[in-house]
């Protein structure tokens, strides 16, 4: 007979011991996501013309705000994922930005939605709009959870943002630090003996 533990509620109390303050409460990401899906949905139906549109996360920080957005995107679509590990380990500062994984190799003519969980330096989302756009996509739009208030995040080119949030290093939601915190159902500012 297999013992059943309550190990969500046991993981959860490991991680929020680390967190110094929750910035964005699982609630009003909700909320925004709803309203995000409606804002890129209501911009798909004003496209003219029949429009093959394709969603591409971009792991793993993603993972939880694709799985939320897609469910209030009511379109038909495909989703082909990429790879970016800008923060190999554990670092708080962008180190270079490899891609990794598949491109599709049939994006000529498509709208592209590039979907990532935060846009810090833009190096991520420069790295892989680039490497679309040789695909000769109609369209490259880009949605991200999070924007920090730092130049060269408000500089580079994003359709869609969900919240704009201090220069601080966040975990949750998806977010990692050296691979932990992603299940935190919130966004939080880590403690500083946690880095
Ligand atoms: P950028 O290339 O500097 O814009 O960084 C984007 C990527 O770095 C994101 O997709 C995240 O995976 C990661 N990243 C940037 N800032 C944070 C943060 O505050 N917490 C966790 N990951 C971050
Ligand atoms: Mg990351």
């Amino acid at each position: 007979m297999v013992e059943l533990h309550d190990s969500g509620t046991d993981t959860l109390r490991h991680v929020l011991g680390d967190v110094e303050r929750i910035l964005i409460d699982r609630g009003r990401i909700a909320d925004r996501i709803e309203s995000l899906g409606r804002e890129i949905s209501a911009d798909l139906a004003a496209v003219p013309g029949d429009v093959e549109v394709i969603l591409i996360p971009i792991l793993t920080g993603s993972i939880i705000f694709v799985a939320d957005l897609i469910r209030h995107l009511p379109q038909k679509f495909r989703i082909s994922v990429l790879a970016a590990q800008s923060y190999p380990g554990r670092r708080t500062e962008s180190v270079g930005v490899p891609v990794l994984g598949v491109v599709p190799d049939d994006l000529a003519g498509k709208f592209v939605l590039i979907v990532d969980d935060i846009l810090d330096s833009g190096g991520t989302i420069s790295r892989i709009r680039a490497e679309l756009e040789q695909h000769n996509p109609r369209a490259v739009r880009v949605c991200v959870l999070l924007r920090k208030q730092r130049a060269s995040a408000l500089t580079t080119a994003c359709d869609y943002v969900g919240f704009d949030i201090p220069d601080d290093f966040v975990v949750g939601y998806g977010l990692d630090y050296d691979g932990y915190y992603r299940n935190l159902p919130d966004i939080g500012v880590l403690k500083k003996e946690a880095l």
